[in-house]
């Protein structure tokens, strides 16, 4: 190893010993900064929505969730094509936003048991089994369903 190569990826304080400096200074680097936390909550931003890894997180004291707050209310969140239902006060459920009939995403009402698309008029189910799926021009059927959970005042979504 050259001299110069030497002195660049030796220890500051090896070379100084070296030199007879009377400097001491630390090899080792400054500590890496304090890890965040585990909370989930530190990864939502002021949108009050967190998407990664197939996994949303919404914070519903956010005013874009904040309809969550109440049962029988739900959230269509586009970004990521979902219906977020707050079924009660425990429950959660979250479902593709897109119609099974003809892929309209943005034109659901919820009367309490079903969710209608108002572009033709079609209501689906929120059970489990004879899933209708996005776009299939299916007029019946429930709509295809992701795992939801809430968590104090997060809602975790699992695509
Ligand atoms: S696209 Fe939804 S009912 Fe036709």
């Amino acid at each position: 190893m050259k001299r110069k190569e030497f002195l660049g990826k030796a220890c500051p304080v090896l070379v100084l010993a070296m030199m007879n400096s009377p400097l001491l200074i630390s090899c080792t680097k400054e500590p890496d900064p304090e890890p965040k936390g585990d909370d989930p909550s530190d990864l939502i931003g002021e949108s009050g929505f967190y998407y990664s890894d197939n996994t949303l997180m919404v914070h519903i004291d956010n005013a874009n969730f904040s309809e969550l707050k109440s049962s029988g209310s739900f959230v269509n969140h586009l970004p990521q094509g979902v219906l977020i239902l707050r079924k009660d006060a425990t429950t959660v459920l979250a479902f593709d936003n897109c119609c099974p009939h003809q892929g309209t995403t943005n034109r659901w009402t919820f009367n309490g048991s079903n969710f209608r698309c108002n572009n033709h008029g079609n209501s689906y189910g929120i059970g489990s089994g004879s899933v209708a799926n996005c776009n299939s021009n299916t007029i019946m059927g429930n709509l295809k369903q992701f795992g939801a959970s809430l968590e104090g005042n997060i809602i975790t979504v699992t695509f």
